[in-house]
């Protein structure tokens, strides 16, 4: 339970969204309320200051398992760039800034250093941990590495990395009921904020039919979601690449599993001091909010984005493309219990019921033709 400037934190970010629902009538969508709780300025989950990752965090990503998910993307990153002339990297949404400095770390002892390194990152207080961390740990390197506001005006050559960037953008939540969906937002009941059917909008029980076509028949009352600015987001970060790949990492599924009818109740997912829970209303400002990412939906978006789609794979087959049974025996150095912590952190990464199946690597490409190791050894884009 919050107390103390957490909880007073918790109560500003309530007032705030409950002004909002009342300046709107009564009622919000859940998209919009998503945003509120996570990015309203000053406020808002990745807009004001809380610890967000690591082990004292809310919730602990693949970076921040092994620095073997480092030293594999930086494998792949390494092709990429050497098929490219003056190639940069550019990574959305960079956390601690545990992978940047993983990947930087390892594409210098490969000697395939990116000329520049840019961070697109909403949030103030991951950038400065960020900044913290990297001088700390290759202050050589630190000049190569810039922050930014927004995607970069200047054209560039090379890659764009997202891990457990896309499941934070806002969704909007549907109910199947009397045989067509109705979006449900969000209205409140004293201080509280409760589930509430919204008026229909236009086009929505359309898109809605066309989910439940690849996944359903759906029973009464089953409820999910869709990200309807996937496609303008990503093309918005991505619009600056002109010759190279990009690579999302995320948990989700191609959209016929996606919607599956025994999924009844979507994929929302809240994550406060490591305990994850489905209940959106609990901690607003103060917990992640996430969705799983529709697979289908990002491979549509990539053709819309000018994009060709270059691989599609789980986590574990990536990482095992990319030689994570190498990299252990690399980062052990000879030392047998390090080998063993590392083996462990492996199992993390890769086992089917930990992330090794729910995390879905999917790469883009364009100006360039090349075949991509952490694609080789599975490539599942036909299930999309
Ligand atoms: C779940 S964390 C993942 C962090 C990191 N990639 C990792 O794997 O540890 C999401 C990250 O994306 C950032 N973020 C969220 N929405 C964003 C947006 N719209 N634009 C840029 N960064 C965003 C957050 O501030 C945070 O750094």
């Amino acid at each position: 339970m919050p107390v103390g400037d957490e909880k007073r934190h918790g109560e500003r970010v309530t007032a705030h969204i409950a002004a909002a629902i009342d300046a709107a009538g009564g009622w919000l969508s859940f998209e919009q309320y998503m945003e509120l709780a996570l990015y309203a300025p000053g406020l808002g989950y990745y807009s004001a200051g809380t610890h967000k990752l690591g082990t004292s965090g809310d919730f602990v990503t693949a970076p921040e398992i092994s620095p073997l998910f480092g030293a594999c993307v930086a494998r792949q990153c390494a092709d990429v760039l050497g098929s490219v002339v003056q190639g940069g990297i550019l990574e959305i949404g960079a956390g601690t800034g545990r992978l940047a400095g993983d990947v930087l770390a390892r594409l210098e002892s490969l000697g395939r250093l990116p000329w520049r390194y840019s961070i697109l990152e909403i949030s103030a207080d991951l950038r400065d941990r960020q900044q913290r961390h990297l001088a700390e740990r290759l202050p050589h390197l630190i000049d190569r590495v810039i922050w930014l506001d927004a995607p970069p005006a200047q054209e560039f050559d090379g890659l764009i990395l997202a891990n457990e960037v896309l499941d934070a953008l806002p969704v909007r939540r549907f109910c199947w009921t009397g045989g067509q969906a109705q979006e449900v937002g969000v209205a409140r009941e004293a201080d509280r904020f409760i589930w509430a059917k919204g008026p229909a909008a236009s086009g929505f029980a359309e898109y809605c039919s066309k989910l439940r076509a690849a996944g359903g028949p759906w029973d009464e009352g089953y409820s999910s979601e869709f990200c309807s600015r996937l496609g303008a987001w990503t093309a918005a970060v991505t619009r600056s690449l002109r010759r190279g790949a990009v690579l999302w990492f995320d948990y989700g599924l191609p959209r016929a599993q996606y919607y599956f009818p025994e999924r009844r109740n979507g994929t929302l997912l809240c994550h406060y001091r490591q305990r994850a829970h489905e209940d959106p209303f609990r901690y607003p400002g103060l917990e992640d909010i996430t969705a799983w990412v529709d697979f289908t939906l990002l491979a549509e978006a990539a053709l819309v984005a000018g994009f060709g789609l270059a691989g599609f794979t789980t986590q574990t087959y990536f990482l095992a493309g990319n030689g994570i049974d190498v990299e252990m025996q690399r980062v052990a150095a000879g030392d047998q219990n390090r080998f063993a912590r590392l083996a462990n952190e492996a199992r993390q990464l890769m086992m089917p019921g930990e992330m090794g199946e729910r995390f879905k690597v999917m790469a883009w490409m364009r100006g360039i033709e090349m075949p991509l190791a952490g694609f080789a050894l599975r490539d599942v884009r036909d299930s999309l």
